[in-house]
Formats: structure tokens, sequence, C-alpha cells
């Protein structure tokens, strides 16, 4: 069976990246909000981004409009009955995700496929609240969406062979490269950036460089698009503390083990981009300045 209808489940900065992608990519698309004005939200940034994509010359009029087209929100959880995949985009929290996972596989029929976008979460304990587990993958894909290129593909040990396969080809039909792994926490690219990220915390704990100097290093002197403190802001801190506490859990080891500055910064409220500061203040969107700790 190849996927024809997807429905999102959140319309955040993660849930849209992806409802945008797949309607740009042909997909029928429904998205699904806890409230009307979430709703309203998430599909005026998508507007917003397949207008610049049309002011940039990436997208024609006309592919702009029959993306949109394919778009629809709700916030009723059956109006995602019909639907040949769901990917989940809600709320990092396994109590929220089982209580919706419970809820959809009552409403779906036998063959959807149930995907979790989420980054630490275990798969298999989501599955395990499903009479689906063979139809349960995890997709995991990177901020902002529609420019990161790679979706991680997930499966457990219950996962089907041609649902894991099938998943592989629908994020190669989102035009993204896809990588396959399996469900220990962090998957690849978190089990790598985590640890580096918190290391960047430790360095600037104990005055190796300052803010900027450290985010130079590793900009320049390794050519990443963003320093380690910089991305840290742009992923969240909050989202960055909760994943490795996920993973200092899972693994007991220190590498994962989240930074007592982390833990004060994000008590504090200081999550970063979203919430105005973090490890620089942004008072000034285009020109963050470097926090004094
Ligand atoms: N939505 C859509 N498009 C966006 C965007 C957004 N939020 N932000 C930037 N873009 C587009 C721009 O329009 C531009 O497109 P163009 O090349 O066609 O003109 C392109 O991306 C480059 O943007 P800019 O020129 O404004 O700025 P940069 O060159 O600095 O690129 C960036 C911005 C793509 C965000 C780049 O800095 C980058 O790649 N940073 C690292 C991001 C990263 O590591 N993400 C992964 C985070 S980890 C994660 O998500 C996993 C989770 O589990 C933690």
């Amino acid at each position: 069976m190849a996927i024809q209808k997807v429905g999102l489940v959140g319309c955040g900065l993660m849930g849209s990246g992806i409802a945008q992608v797949a309607a740009q990519s042909g997909f029928d698309v429904v998205v699904r909000e806890v409230s009307p004005e979430l709703v309203d939200k998430g599909l005026k940034g998508i507007e917003k981004n397949l207008a610049r994509l049309v002011e940039k010359g990436t997208l024609t009029g006309e592919q702009r409009d029959q993306a949109r087209a394919r778009l629809r929100g709700t916030t009723r959880l059956e109006d995602l009955a019909d639907r040949d995949l769901i990917v989940e985009a809600i709320i990092e929290q396994l109590p929220a995700k089982i209580e919706l996972y419970g809820a959809l596989d009552k409403l779906c029929g036998p063959a959807t496929i149930f995907a979790s976008n989420t980054s630490s979460i275990s798969i298999t304990e989501m599955a395990a609240a499903t009479k689906r587990p063979g139809r349960f993958v995890g997709l995991h894909f990177f901020n902002p969406v529609p420019v990161m290129k790679l979706v991680e593909v997930i499966r457990t040990i219950a996962t089907e062979e041609s649902v894991f396969e099938e998943m592989v080809a629908f994020g190669q039909r989102l035009g993204k490269t896809t990588v396959r792994t399996s469900d220990r926490t962090g998957f690849i690219v978190n089990r790598l950036l985590v640890p580096y990220l918190l290391d960047a915390i430790r360095a600037l704990e104990e005055g190796v460089g300052s803010i900027v100097d450290i985010d130079n290093s590793m900009k320049l002197g390794c050519g990443y698009p963003m320093g380690p403190l910089t991305l840290l802001d742009f992923v969240g801190l909050d989202t960055t503390y909760y994943i490795a506490n996920i993973m200092f859990d899972e693994f007991k080891e220190r590498r994962f083990a989240p930074p007592a500055l982390l833990k004060r910064m994000v008590l504090a409220g200081w999550n970063g981009r979203k919430a105005g500061r973090g490890f620089y203040d942004y008072a000034d969107p285009q020109n963050p300045k470097p926090m004094k700790f």
C-alpha cells in the first residue's frame, strides 16, 4: 500500500514543518491541534513559509496553491481516522503520547501506520500502548524541517520489515535522505549531538572560552553552520535538558548528564531563542548579544 493520506498530530514547529513538506510533496494532509487558535497559528506559519519560497522563486504561485489545497486543519482526532500514516509531533511527554496513541489506535483502521517524531522517548514503549506494534516506527525530522535534509527512520524489535521499508520510501518521497536506525534512545544524531552540546556548556562553565569564542571555534574551525551555544538556543534549552535527562537515565553515562548551568538556565526560563534569552539575548533578534554569567 503506497501512502497517500497523511495525518499530523501537533502543528507546532516540527509538526507544521512536516505537514508543509508532506503537502509540497503531493500528500493529502490533515493536521490536528488541540484548539482552533493553534490550528490557525500552525497553518499561518506554513502559509508564510510557502509565500517566502514563492518570493525566492523556489516555488511557483501554482505550486504554492496546490500545496495549500492539500492541507486541512482540525481539532478533532476523529478526522484522522481515514489516514494511511499518522505522524505524531506533540509534546515530549510519555503519558501524553500514550494517551494519544491509545485513542488513535481505536479510531484508525488496522492498516494505518503510526510514526512518532520523538527525539528521545522509547518508540517501543509508545508502540506497546497500541494493538499495532508491527505498524509503528519513529520518523525523526530536524529543525527547520523544510531545510534539513535528513530523516531518521527508526524500527523497534516489533516493527514489520515491510512497514519499515515503506517508511524509508516515504522519507525519500518527501525529498529527504533517510538513515535507518534502531530504537536506542537518541538514535544516531542525538547520540552524537547531545554530548557535543553538553560539552560546549561544560567548556563555558570551566572557562575554556567565552560564548562567542566557543561558537566561533566550531563554526569557523570546523565549518559547522552554527556554533554549539547558538544551536542550543535554536533547539531550545528546555528541549535539550529533557533529552539529556532521558539519555542519562537510559545509559547512565556522564557524557549525557545535563551540566548544572543548563539546569539553572532552564529553571530560570532562559530557554533560548524562543524565550528571548539563552546563551544570547535576542532583544534584537538580528543581532543577538552574548549573555554574561
Ligand atoms: N524555515 C524554513 N526555511 C528556513 C528557516 C526556517 N525556519 N530558516 C532558514 N531557512 C532557509 C532560508 O530561507 C534559506 O533558504 P535559501 O538558501 O533558499 O535562501 C536557508 O534556509 C539558509 O538560511 P539563512 O541564509 O537565513 O541562514 P543560515 O545560512 O544560517 O541557515 C540554518 C540557517 C539552515 C538554520 C543553518 O544555520 C543550520 O543548518 N543550522 C543548524 C541547524 C541544525 O543543526 N538543526 C538540527 C537541530 S537538532 C534537531 O532538530 C533534533 C532534535 O531532536 C534536537
